[in-house]
């Protein structure tokens, strides 16, 4: 009898324990992701990588390209705006994060969901997105296009 109760004690020792342990291990983990809400990594510290030369890119015709970046398949349209410079917007709508299509004979964005409409420059031109395209960190370095994270 006392072995058996010596059983029930050590039992729900191991059980309060145990969940101690998995609300502890809880814990840590959402105050980790509080603390991504309030202090988030550096815009643009993604790493940067290389998608093409720049005659790989014709003024006014937006090229969509795939790269690697944190081990994630990010994919950004890069423009070459000819004098105005270069731009590279992330390729998923603002509304609902469908993957927008650049229509050379309307020389615009559109969305296939909901029918969001981009100019080139990623500003909304009609639909529901409520924000202009995301753009991205991109940086002519020789003859090289380099693009990354975030931009503000
Ligand atoms: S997801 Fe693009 S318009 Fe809705």
């Amino acid at each position: 009898m006392e072995h058996q109760e010596g059983k029930a004690i050590s039992r729900r020792r191991f059980l309060k324990t145990g969940v101690g342990s998995i609300g502890g291990i809880m814990g840590v983990a959402y105050l980790g992701l509080i603390g991504d809400y309030f202090n988030p990594p550096p815009v643009g510290s993604e790493p940067l990588a290389e998608v093409g030369k720049v005659d790989d890119f014709s003024p006014g015709t937006p090229k969509l390209v795939a790269y690697t970046s944190g081990g994630v398949e990010q994919g950004v349209y890069v423009i070459n705006l000819g004098d105005e410079g270069w731009i590279a917007l992330d390729f998923h709508c603002t509304h609902l994060q469908c993957a927008v299509n650049w229509l050379d004979a309307t020389k615009s964005f559109a969305c296939p969901c909901h029918g969001g409409m981009y100019d080139i420059k990623g500003n909304v031109l009609g639909g529901p997105p409520p924000r202009p395209l995301e753009h991205r960190v991109i940086q002519i370095q020789g003859n090289s296009v380099i693009v990354g994270g975030m931009s503000v």
